[in-house]
């Protein structure tokens, strides 16, 4: 007696009339005709069923906070910045924790599974990271959040940072975070980026860093990170966020960059709808896109998942924590049309987005976590496509979340009464 069988599904390999069995949590075996009785039944009639989408790069601490206490007119990185120190003045425990529920709950209705935020660890009152610590137990059962401890202000710019955001790791924040590139100084960023790396070593921490986010081709940062994380041997532990600096660059030196990359297992996090928003702001025309060179990363063997950033918050007034729709955009800006790379793209919010986190027990195989999503699409490029709707949100095997097919009534002469966005 299972708790829950899935019949009927098309996977992400595109092995179709899979039956998933789920028991105790788990999935118990994953294979066509699943003959024995069930607590529930969900026939997915050959649409897709895939593992949970996976945000690896979000700031809960700033999210469904759009207005407050004021709009970004420019819709630069820097006015967000400032808008947001405007922001951390004002802004309270409780209320960060009830935005950071509400989104949460978002998130998980479009099957989202585990998010990875990061948390401003500036404000010596570190009233984010008390929220976001809430949250994260508050919301286990259904949402895995990893923490980044993320000196907003520069981790030597700003004082008290440093002994804050060690602070903010001693409470109990899962990874070193920093944003080398908003140090005062070229040598100031490649010092903050060797000393967080040295306490992520000491304290056996990963790390996650806003790196390079800018148009300055000379903002070379990224090569420190990969030196360090070799120097200390925390290779694939390490993942630089954004890279935004690598699309301006010179190839001749992304040549070499690349492959010091590729030595030290780098993960690589772009967020595609918020660097075709911020980046080549400083541009006449032609404007640069300012994503990093996603393909060339891919294909050099490095891990890259993409990440959604911001919803509705001083940096993007727009967003619905839709992990389709990040993907799409990354999929538009680096030009990822072929079938093949369609199909990665799903993979980048996917499974490579949880390879990053270090996901325990993810993926549809028997013996993993029964955590998965029902799409109405038939296959992950049409998904893409469509944004489809997460018709069943699956947590260890129970039902979380639900949303309707999306349909439509016509009254169209000599056509049919109703049109389904999927056929
Ligand atoms: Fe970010």
């Amino acid at each position: 007696m299972f708790d829950l069988v899935i019949r009927n599904a098309t996977l992400p390999d595109g092995t179709t009339g899979t039956d998933i069995a789920c028991a105790g949590g788990l999935i118990a075996a994953i294979e066509p005709g699943i003959t024995a009785e069930a607590a529930q039944v969900i026939d997915a009639t050959g649409r897709l069923v895939s593992p949970p989408f996976v945000d690896p790069h979000f700031h809960m601490d700033a999210t469904l906070s759009l207005g407050r206490p004021r709009m970004n007119v420019s819709g630069t990185l820097l006015e967000g910045i400032a808008l947001w120190g405007e922001l951390k003045e004002i802004q309270t425990v409780d209320e960060i924790v009830t935005r950071a529920l509400a989104y949460c709950d978002i998130a998980v209705s479009m099957g989202i599974g585990a998010i990875r935020s990061h948390v401003d660890t500036c404000d010596p009152r570190l009233t984010g990271v008390q929220a976001l610590l809430e949250v994260r137990e508050q919301v286990k059962d259904y949402l895995d959040l990893q923490l980044v401890a993320f000196p907003q202000d520069g981790v030597l710019r700003a004082p008290g940072a440093m002994e804050n955001t060690l602070r903010a790791l001693d409470m109990g924040v899962d990874i070193v975070g920093g944003i080398p590139h908003f140090e005062r100084t070229m040598a100031d960023g490649a010092a903050s980026t060797r000393r967080l790396c040295e306490i992520a070593a000491e304290r056996g921490l990963m790390v996650d860093m806003h790196c390079d986010e800018s148009d300055d081709p000379l903002s070379r940062h990224v090569e420190t990170l990969a030196f360090e994380t070799q120097r200390l041997g925390l290779q694939g532990r390490v993942a630089g966020s954004h890279l935004t600096s690598m699309h301006s660059m010179d190839n001749y030196y992304v040549s070499k960059l690349i492959a010091l990359m590729a030595e030290a297992d780098l993960r690589v996090i772009p967020n595609p709808l918020i660097n075709i928003m911020l980046q080549g702001r400083h541009d006449t025309y032609p404007k640069r896109r300012g994503q990093t060179r996603v393909r060339e990363l891919r294909d050099a063997g490095l891990v890259v998942g993409f990440g959604s950033d911001c919803v509705k918050d001083p940096w993007y007034s727009l967003g619905r924590a839709d992990m389709l729709d990040v993907a799409a955009m990354g999929l538009h800006v680096g030009q990822l049309s072929s079938r093949e790379d369609m199909r990665w793209c799903f993979d980048a919010v996917t499974v490579n987005s949880a390879a990053i986190m270090g996901l325990e027990g993810y993926g549809l195989a028997q013996g993993k976590k029964a955590d998965m999503v029902i799409l109405q699409a038939r296959d992950p490029i049409e998904a893409l496509r469509l944004r489809a709707a997460r018709l069943y949100v699956i947590r260890r095997g129970r039902v979380i979340a639900r949303t309707p097919a999306a349909t439509a009534e016509l009254s169209l002469p000599g056509r049919p009464g109703s049109v389904d966005p999927a056929a």
